[in-house]
């Protein structure tokens, strides 16, 4: 017997780097995600693991520690359900993904989504898809070491496609938020790795743990915006608490802008949060500020830096009969970029023939 699971890569619309301060997020599922199918092998104790993605074995017997490469990622969701109290039987996983990897759209996270939710599949386990994102986050953070948010391990586990998806990190209460009409959001890979264990998103994170113990709250989300002792914070942790506080406005505004259709306004939010995210977060890079600017340039309704930062994706806002223009030109100026989504553009026209007839 065997059981399969999907997990979605993401995009996230606006409200970066507020996962990891208690604040708000509105990511989106993409149409490109991880499939993994879990078989028992009757070896208890042993872990059988092929990725067909990158054409790799590895056999796990006795010694579940970590290894420092791919089989981290399913390894530690494994660990994570037995430290939950479930017996597993001997398994093999194998993981199939159209997601690519380093673009900053979340690989890890679909990749424990989908492991999580096929084992518990095949094991007819009582975990809800909530729980599944917070296992699927220890996963990375306690097994992996990647000191990461809920965000991208929510929206593997309950996106849907179509629509984007506002969290409150706080509670974990969420909502729908429909796309605007005659819109879409195209993500745009830098060709620029963004591995977010080696990037500077730790030290982002020890900024905002800093600041809100210097101002004595929980989270940065419990910072009233008019706290005048924000600026007396030492440097650079004043430019830090404003890109959270205005990112997580610019998050609610975004909200408020697609219930209401209003694709101008989304746009400008999103121009905005980039340069949030460029001059007071200071996670961008001059090829991605350099991408944002082209994609305004050919058109684009707005555009930021998508994910955890130094490297990876943009999304930009287009009209949809805008997409496939857009999208030429950008990877005409910049070849070393691709289009992640959406995937179904339309192919160039073929060349004529010549010498022929
Ligand atoms: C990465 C992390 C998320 C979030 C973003 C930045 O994707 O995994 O938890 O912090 O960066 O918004």
């Amino acid at each position: 017997m065997s059981a399969s699971a999907s997990a979605p890569a993401r995009a996230n619309l606006i409200g970066e780097h507020t996962d990891y301060n208690g604040g708000y997020v509105l990511p989106m599922p993409l149409d490109c995600a991880t499939t993994v199918t879990a078989k028992r092998t009757g070896r208890t104790g042993t872990v059988a693991l092929e990725s067909r993605t990158l054409n790799r074995r590895a056999e796990i017997a006795g010694d579940w520690s970590r290894r420092g490469d791919w089989t981290d990622y399913p390894l530690g969701c494994l660990v994570m359900l037995r430290g939950r109290g479930i017996d597993l039987p001997g398994l093999s996983l194998t993981i199939d993904s159209t997601v690519p990897m380093g673009a900053g759209v979340s690989s890890s996270a679909a990749l424990e989504v989908a492991t999580l939710k096929a084992v518990r599949a095949l094991l007819d386990l009582e975990i809800g898809d909530v729980e599944i994102a917070l296992l699927a986050q220890r996963a990375e953070s306690e097994f992996v070491g990647v000191p990461c948010g809920i965000m991208d391990q929510m929206i593997a586990s309950l996106g849907r496609g179509g629509e984007a998806l506002l969290i409150d990190t706080r509670d974990l209460s969420r909502r729908p938020v429909p796309l605007p009409d005659g819109h879409v959001f195209a993500v745009l890979h830098s060709g620029i790795a963004h591995k977010l264990s080696e990037s500077g998103y730790a030290d982002r994170r020890r900024d905002c743990t800093e600041a809100a113990r210097l101002l004595g709250v929980a989270t940065l989300r419990d910072v009233a915006s008019g706290d005048e002792r924000v600026a007396n914070l030492p440097a650079p942790l004043p430019r830090r608490v404003r890109h959270v506080l205005t990112e997580n406005a610019r998050v609610l505004a975004t909200v408020q802008a697609m219930e209401a259709n209003d694709a101008e306004r989304i746009g400008r939010l999103m121009l905005e949060s980039h340069a949030s995210q460029r001059d007071d977060f200071e996670v961008s890079i001059p090829e991605i500020d350099a991408l944002v600017d082209a994609a305004m340039r050919h058109g684009a309704v707005g555009a930021r830096l998508t994910g955890g930062g130094f490297g990876g994706s943009i999304v930009a806002l287009l009209r949809s009969a805008d997409l496939d223009g857009w999208s030429r030109a950008m990877q005409a100026g910049f070849p070393g970029t691709s289009l992640i989504s959406p995937r179904q553009v339309t192919p160039l026209p073929p060349l004529p023939l010549k010498g022929r007839g």
